[in-house]
Order: structure tokens, then C-alpha cells, then sequence
């Protein structure tokens, strides 16, 4: 991974993402934040830590094993859409705690809306979004029981974004 890591710092690239584990592993648990931790000790370059950062604690963790500040988040924002919030709310600036959204399914509807309209016009055909809100909407769980529920039943029927969008407005 250093090899890679120093070839492209000298490539020119502004700042490396490290999902720290092999194609093999692919999502097994464990990832290798020693690697990175090297990686970063190495580099001028900024380092993004990836890979199964799913709290605001598995976050902190991270940071402690690699010394990284900038993280790159998947599956975790998928499954709760907050953590963002959650994250800053664990940070130690005060400033950064204020106005943290509540967590509840409207929230949610309101931002699989603004993911709908900001994504409409990049859609590769009419009926992506929606499959890809379906997707989610079965990996959505750390907000309430009744997020999902409430979110499929909106949209099972929306074939297109616009039938998506209509019955998330009537929600
Ligand atoms: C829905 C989804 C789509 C992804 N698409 C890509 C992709 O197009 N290219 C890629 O290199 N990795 C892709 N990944 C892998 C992520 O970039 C990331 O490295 C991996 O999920 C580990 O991070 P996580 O544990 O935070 O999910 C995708 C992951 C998810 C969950």
C-alpha cells in the first residue's frame, strides 16, 4: 500500500482515499487502520480514512489508530443518514453541536426528496431513483422502526422520479 500511496502523491493527486482493506477481503470485518497509520506518517498529502465507519465512535477510533482528520463514509450513512449529525455532535467544539436536526421519518422523507431533485437530471433513466431509493430504504435503520416502513410504503409504487417525488410531497 505505501508503494501505491508514494506513487501517487508523486502523480500529483491533492489527497488519497484508503478503504484499508484487500479486494479478497472485500467487506469481511477488519480493517487495517495500521496500514493507513503508515500511509499517513508518509505522506504530505491528506489521507482519507475508509471502511466501516458506521458510528461516531467507530470514527473517533479511527482517527486515534491513523491520526486521519478527513474520513470517507459509505454504508454507514446509508444505514442512518444522520450520522453526519451524530459525528459532529461528538465533537468537542460546542460550535459544531448547534442546530443538529431530529432524527425522525419526515426528516428523512425531506432529504430522499433533495437526493431525488438534486439527482434527477444525472439519473442513467427514469426509473434509477426510485430503485435506488427502494435500495435504501431497506438499509435505512438507525432511526426509528418506523422510518423504512413508512418510507417504502411512500414510494413502492413510484416507477419514475416525478411519481417519486408526487408521493413523497403527499406524505
Ligand atoms: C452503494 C455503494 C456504491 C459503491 N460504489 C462504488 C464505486 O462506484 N466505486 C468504488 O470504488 N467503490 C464503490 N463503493 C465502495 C465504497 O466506496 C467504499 O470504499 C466501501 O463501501 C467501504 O466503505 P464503507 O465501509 O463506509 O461502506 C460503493 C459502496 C456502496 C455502499
Amino acid at each position: 500500500m505505501d508503494v501505491i500511496a508514494r506513487a501517487v502523491e508523486a502523480g500529483g493527486a491533492n489527497w488519497i482515499t484508503i478503504h484499508a482493506r484487500t479486494k479478497q477481503e472485500r467487506y469481511q470485518p477488519g480493517v487495517h487502520w495500521d496500514a493507513v497509520a503508515r500511509v499517513k506518517s508518509r505522506l504530505s498529502i491528506p489521507v482519507v480514512a475508509n471502511g466501516d465507519l458506521f458510528t461516531a465512535e467507530d470514527v473517533a477510533h479511527c482517527a486515534a489508530e491513523t491520526g486521519c482528520s478527513h474520513f470517507m463514509i459509505g454504508r454507514g450513512i446509508l444505514k442512518n443518514p444522520f450520522l453526519a449529525h451524530d459525528i459532529r455532535a461528538s465533537r468537542p467544539l460546542p460550535a459544531l453541536r448547534q442546530d443538529i436536526p431530529t432524527r425522525t421519518p419526515d426528516r428523512l422523507m425531506l432529504g430522499i426528496e433533495r437526493y431525488a431533485k438534486l439527482t434527477q437530471d444525472q439519473a442513467a433513466n427514469s426509473g434509477f431513483i426510485p430503485s435506488r431509493v427502494k435500495q435504501w430504504a431497506g438499509m435505512v435503520r438507525d432511526i426509528s422502526d418506523e422510518a423504512p416502513r413508512q418510507l417504502l410504503k411512500a414510494v413502492k409504487h413510484a416507477r419514475t422520479t416525478s411519481e417519486l417525488l408526487t408521493m413523497l410531497q403527499a406524505q
